[in-house]
């Protein structure tokens, strides 16, 4: 099949009716970018039942997923040579945008839901990844997977209206987008900053980058690091003056996010 392929494993299909209401997710699948084609679990359950999960060796609470229907719905799920398989959960390396970036590459992600009080320990040799998208527990990895699903397909081309607005915005450079305003120029006496209608496009430019580092710090100042004058060139504007900094070392490569 042509286009990106999500294939995702999951006792909930219906979870994913939402990404049917999701603008670029909905054009996309509407323009043959992506297919998201769902594996319903229960369908690889086994016995009479379709059991999915089981109790646990050993003991304790609530129930985890059984090895079997995972590794037979994986099994049933065409392979493209640009294929990775990532498993949902909150002991995965917390995702960021530069793993979004890293998988267009790719054509399919499969992806692996997991459910309940976990999975079977043997599930993890399935996958190349194991991601979670925050330090927090929900109860399925349906969400996060839709996560995924959002922000592959807007990094992909054809997918967005405009591709120029992946360039400024938030996470893909090393700095959090500048402020945005629109119609009407006064609004609950809160008025758009004169210098965007000055229609001097190089001093906009300067501000929205003066914007930008003063954001970073205002907001994610674990991702700049505050260093002497001298060390770092100063940037030339007022509310610039006191501003120098230099991004994290690790940040100079790719920042992590
Ligand atoms: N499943 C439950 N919580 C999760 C998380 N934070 N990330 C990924 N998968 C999950």
């Amino acid at each position: 099949m042509s286009g990106f392929n999500f294939d995702v494993i999951t006792l909930f299909p219906k979870a994913f009716e939402l990404i049917n209401n999701l603008g670029v997710i909905t054009r996309a699948i509407d323009n043959n970018l992506i297919n998201v084609n769902l594996h319903d679990l229960r369908e690889f359950g086994e016995g009479c039942y379709r059991q999915v999960d089981d109790k646990p060796y050993g003991g304790g609470s609530g129930m985890v997923l059984k090895p079997g229907p995972i590794y037979e719905a994986h099994d049933s799920i065409n392979k493209s040579s640009k294929s990775k398989t990532i498993l949902m959960t909150p002991q995965g390396k917390v995702l960021k945008q530069k793993d979004f970036i890293r998988w267009t590459s790719l054509d399919q992600l499969i992806i692996i839901c997991g459910q309940y009080e976990g999975f079977d320990e043997r599930v993890r040799c399935l996958a190349d990844e194991e991601i979670s998208i925050g330090d927090y527990v929900l109860s399925g990895g349906e969400i996060p997977a839709i996560t995924i699903i959002n922000g592959v397909t807007r990094l992909l081309p054809g997918t967005l209206g405009d591709p120029n607005s992946l360039l400024d915005e938030s996470h893909n450079n090393f700095l959090l987008e500048y402020p945005h305003y629109t119609r009407p120029l006064i609004f609950r006496e809160m008025k758009v900053p004169d210098i965007l209608i000055s229609g001097n496009h190089k001093e906009i430019s300067l501000w929205r980058k003066t914007k930008m580092y003063e954001r970073t710090l205002l907001k994610r100042n674990d991702l700049i690091k505050m260093v002497n004058v001298s060390d770092f060139h100063q940037r030339n504007t007022d509310s610039n003056d006191n501003l120098n900094f230099y991004l994290q070392e690790e940040n100079e490569t790719y920042p992590d996010w």
